[in-house]
């Protein structure tokens, strides 16, 4: 078997470079990125390749190519991979809403990786954890509307932005320490170190980011509820990696918290944490758990009149339950994985 990894220097291509070792540990790598150079991984070294060599009329073909790019790379290179023989999965926001591209999570809607599907767009890292947890109760009552609330890692932005909230953060805080600055007023208020900043990109005419409108028709279209009343807002908070979710929902018919629990318990990828303070539902803790969605905190929405009101938390580990896992897993379709855990 032949694997390419198109980003492989990455975030997300690094955590790509794991979990192949894990799915398909005899599977020869071809790895690419912006420019020939090599890379350290987990105490081998790669040879990476400039992605434009895959323009030559003698690129090599293969079996499955992972795209970890900027949204204009993938454009680029995602449709000579499938001309090279390669089933795609593309974790840009490229072809998500494109029709003809199913947009999957494994658990959810793996069904649309078929024996011809050729390019899978791979969801934004905060709709992959909230349709784990959704489409159990879809499933089993309906839903009426969804409401989230995001708290995003900064190494949601990719590695140069992760590596320079890092060592801002320490210069900040020491620099706080150093004045005995307690309120953080000498700190870039627009910054994300000791922050929390609104996911602001690409705001357009309706006032909602890019990553608002990501989770909201996305959703729907996993979900395919097309015309499901469903609202975010986005923030980023000074956290490395995991992302956050609280989510108000409103089914269509009545359930019991007892009854919500146990669809959740047995949902695939998600890991149930019972009790409603949350303890151990934190975004650190999806480090723990890197492959699965936390979901808990489940209580009834205090405005609730008849079982259809409640309040949960989700949380993911952006860069594998995210990006990576979920890329693998759909994969597994194809190519059946050595490790259970990587399966749809
Ligand atoms: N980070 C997340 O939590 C997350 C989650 C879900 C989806 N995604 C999506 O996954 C993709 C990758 O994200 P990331 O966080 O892994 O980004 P990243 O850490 O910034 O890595 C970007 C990769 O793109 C390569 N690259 C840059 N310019 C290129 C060019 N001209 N030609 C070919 N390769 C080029 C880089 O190679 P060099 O090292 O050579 O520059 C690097 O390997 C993005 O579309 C992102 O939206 C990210």
């Amino acid at each position: 078997m032949r694997i390419c990894i198109l980003g492989a220097t990455g975030l997300v291509g690094g955590e790509l470079l794991t979990l192949i070792d894990r799915a398909w540990p005899n599977a020869e790598l071809d790895l690419y990125a912006s420019r020939d150079q090599t890379l350290e991984h987990a105490g081998r070294t790669h040879q990476v390749h400039a992605a434009s060599k895959l323009e030559q009329a003698d690129a090599r073909g293969g079996d499955l190519a992972f795209v970890a790019l900027d949204d204009q790379y993938s454009a680029r290179y995602c449709p000579r991979l499938v001309e090279l023989g390669y089933r795609v999965i593309d974790k840009s926001n490229t072809y998500r809403m494109n029709p003809e591209v199913p947009l999957i999570v494994a658990g959810v809607n793996h069904r649309h990786a078929t024996p011809t599907t050729k390019l899978v767009a791979n969801p934004n890292c905060t709709t992959i954890p909230l349709s784990l947890a959704l489409e159990p109760l879809r499933t089993a009552y309906g839903l009426a509307e969804v409401t989230v609330s995001s708290y995003q890692a900064i190494s949601g932005a990719g590695l140069a932005p992760l590596t320079s909230f890092v060592d801002a953060t320490i210069e900040g805080f020491t620099q706080m320490q150093r004045t005995g600055d307690r309120t953080g007023a000498l700190l870039d208020p627009n910054a994300y170190p000791a922050n929390v900043v609104p996911h602001n990109g690409s705001t357009d005419a309706s006032g909602f980011s890019s990553e608002e409108r990501k989770l909201v028709n996305e959703s729907r279209k996993i979900l395919e509820l097309p015309t499901l009343a469903i609202s975010a807002q986005c923030c980023r908070v000074p956290v490395p990696v995991g992302h956050y979710e609280n989510v108000w929902v409103e089914l269509e018919r009545p359930a019991d918290a007892a009854g919500i629990a146990e669809l959740l318990n047995a949902a695939p990828s998600v890991r149930y944490v019972p009790g409603a303070e949350g303890t151990n539902l934190t975004a650190l803790a999806t480090v723990q758990h890197r492959d699965y969605a936390l979901v808990g905190r489940l209580r009834k929405d205090g405005r609730d009149a008849d079982g259809r009101r409640w309040c949960l938390t989700v949380a993911g580990d952006n860069l594998r339950l995210g990006a990576a896992t979920n890329a693998v897993r759909i994969a597994s379709v194809w190519f059946a994985a050595d490790d259970a855990t990587l399966r749809a």
